[in-house]
């Protein structure tokens, strides 16, 4: 699996666990990052001296190459940028945000730039300002995502398209197949997230992880478009929001429905009915936690097992 990825990031798997907030601290990045795929710590929902201690956690727990994701409308963005330098992060990807903003800034202090669009639009500007690679992630991901509803088996081809730098797709891949299906439409490498989010290593509540692995086909919907859309479990708040969304909701009623701190009230404190509890449609296909040891080795052996198959009998003449 070495390819402009691997090289780029010095990883053996062209495999990231993205940036998650409430999930993705020092355990779940270290683990992912030891085991040959590339770890991102999210500061997302972090205040920025906790972020400094996952940072320095993360490098005494792995000796591999890892990243910070880093949501650019974050309020104390200046002092989280000034931590990624002080503390000498070689990789930093970032999403939500125009990459034009911070790119040049921290490409001069010798970090590798990633930067996450939803659309083609998006990613010529990624090109503009100088990224490193970009990350095309459709809207069956987890988290807050595309107004367009653009998903990843369409875009990451608009993107291949309109870009030459390398590609990595995310949303709705949780399998080697997936994998594989994503490398087909020109991705170089993936970013997981719900998978991850639901692992041992990951910091988000048991109650979290148990529900969304009971989850079936279907239980998962974006939500909060007027506002930032975001994909959502079906259950009391989501139901919530689609009444005040039904009745035609404004912004600033959903602002106020939303209020403060509910992703942190449903993935970290477990409050299944009034948290925001944010996760990918992928999650229906798992029902068991796992180690990111035991979801790295199987991402690898389906990986290869796909491409077996379809070197089996799957050519047209
Ligand atoms: C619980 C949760 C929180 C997330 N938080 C962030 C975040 O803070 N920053 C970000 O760029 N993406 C965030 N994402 C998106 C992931 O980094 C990743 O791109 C996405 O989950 C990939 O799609 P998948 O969920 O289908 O695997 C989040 C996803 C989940 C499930």
């Amino acid at each position: 699996m070495k390819n402009r990825i691997c090289q780029l990031l010095g990883i053996q798997y062209p495999i990231i666990a993205g940036g998650m907030v409430w999930c993705s601290g020092w355990r779940l990045a270290s683990a992912v990052s030891h085991a040959g795929g590339l770890g991102l710590i999210g500061a997302g929902s972090m205040h920025p001296d906790v972020l400094r201690e996952h940072i320095r956690k993360c490098k005494s727990f792995t000796d591999k190459p890892f990243g910070v994701n880093v949501p650019l409308m974050y309020p104390e963005i200046e002092k989280v940028m000034d931590i990624l330098m002080e503390e000498e992060v070689k990789i930093v990807f970032t999403s939500a945000g125009n990459p034009k903003t911070w790119t040049p800034r921290l490409k001069e202090q010798g970090m590798r730039v990633v930067h996450v669009v939803s659309s083609s639009k998006f990613a010529q500007k990624c090109e503009e300002a100088g990224v490193d690679a970009i990350v095309a992630e459709g809207f069956e991901a987890g988290g807050h995502n595309g107004r367009e509803e653009t998903t990843t088996m369409c875009l990451v081809p608009h993107v291949r398209r309109v870009t030459s730098l390398p590609l990595i797709a995310a949303g709705g891949i949780g399998t080697g197949a997936g994998i594989l299906a994503a490398f087909a439409l020109g991705a170089e490498g993936v970013q997981i997230g719900t998978r991850f989010a639901l692992t041992k290593e990951s910091s988000a509540h048991e109650a979290f992880k148990q529900w969304c692995l009971s989850l079936s086909e279907g239980d998962t919907k974006l939500l909060l478009k007027k506002l930032s859309p975001t994909r959502l479990v079906k259950g009391v708040f989501a139901s919530e929001v689609e009444e005040a969304e039904a009745r035609g909701a404004s912004v600033e009623e959903l602002r106020m429905l939303l209020g403060k701190g509910r992703a942190k009230k449903g993935i970290f404190e477990g409050n299944l009915e009034e948290g925001e509890l944010e996760i990918g449609q992928i999650a229906s296909l798992f029902c068991e936690e796992q180690s990111v040891e035991e979801v790295m080795r199987e991402l690898i052996s389906d990986f290869n097992t796909g491409i077996e198959r379809m070197a089996n009998g799957m050519t047209w003449k």
